[in-house]
């Protein structure tokens, strides 16, 4: 059982799809029916994380560095794209999903276009959840096409240099339009981040699961929501209990708080 608090939820939460070839190579099958067994996962916590209320789910599903794979496997996974898009259509349309994306959209095929496109507009005024899909997405190409755009103001005259602010920065990267990520969910047992949202990633908590993409259940999204919602977040500063360690005079060090223990949470909701 795992309890997830119905306060405190990670409004934007971002996942990092990852162990579809191995999931597929463990059965002895191609690695292009790990990306279908993927889909469906991906059906599954799109519908759960709508379900449990969460604002914004940005899922990464296609790298910049991805298409210099086999294009075999690019090919499948544009048509899995496509396929999704299609079969969720009327759900996303129903259930008040906004359907976003962000990369470097001119690159896809006109099979994914023609369907991502019309779903972005259709759904363009839905407000109960953002899905976002990172296609041919960049942390780093994101960052250097924001800083590209100051450039362009600075060298018009319209911006001058010392307004190249963090905020200007932050306000030209799509990624960060639903806000910044509070939790990221890397699956298939690496740890690294393997450029995804890097300029949000600042202060989002990480959750790094063993579980295969394909595997991913709604429980182990649940499971890592708890760790979150079990952690303290301080952007810096320090813990809400920190107290001045006596006798060090001013600007004292402090000791850091307690994990918050269960019996302090006030609602529970019991999902899986
Ligand atoms: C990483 O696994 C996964 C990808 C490169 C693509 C993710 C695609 C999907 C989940 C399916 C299609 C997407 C949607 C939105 C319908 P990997 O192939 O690198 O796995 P490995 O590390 O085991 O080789």
């Amino acid at each position: 059982m795992v309890y997830v608090e119905a306060q405190n939820l990670p409004s934007h939460i971002g996942i990092i799809m990852d162990g579809n070839g191995r999931w597929a190579q463990l059965r002895g099958r191609e690695r292009v029916e790990g990306h279908r067994e993927g889909s469906k996962a991906v059906r599954r916590i799109v519908r759960a994380a709508r379900r449990l209320g969460i604002r914004a789910l940005t899922l990464y599903a296609f790298s910049e560095q991805n298409w210099a794979r086999p294009d075999l496997e690019v090919d499948a996974l544009m048509q899995l794209l496509r396929e999704f898009l299609l079969s969720e259509r009327d759900d996303i349309l129903d259930n008040g999903i906004r359907l976003n994306a962000i990369g470097n959209l001119g690159r896809l095929p006109a099979v994914v276009r023609t369907v991502l496109d019309p779903l972005r507009s259709d759904s363009a005024g839905q407000e109960a959840m953002t899905l976002t899909l990172a296609l041919s997405y960049g942390g780093r190409e994101e960052i250097a096409n924001a800083a590209r755009e100051l450039a362009r103001e600075v060298a018009a005259g319209t911006r001058s240099a010392d307004d190249v602010t963090e905020e200007a920065l932050h306000a030209r990267m799509p990624s960060l339009s639903v806000g910044d990520p509070d939790l990221v969910i890397r699956t298939g047992g690496e740890r690294r981040i393997s450029n995804f949202l890097l300029y949000g990633l600042a202060y989002a908590e990480l959750h790094f699961s063993d579980a295969l993409w394909p595997d991913f259940a709604e429980a182990d999204l649940y499971e890592a929501i708890a760790s979150f919602q079990g952690r303290e977040r301080r952007f810096g500063l320090v813990g809400k209990a920190a107290v001045p360690v006596l006798g060090e005079g001013e600007g004292a060090a402090t000791s850091e708080r307690a994990p918050r223990s269960e019996e302090s949470a006030t609602v529970l909701r019991l999902v899986g």
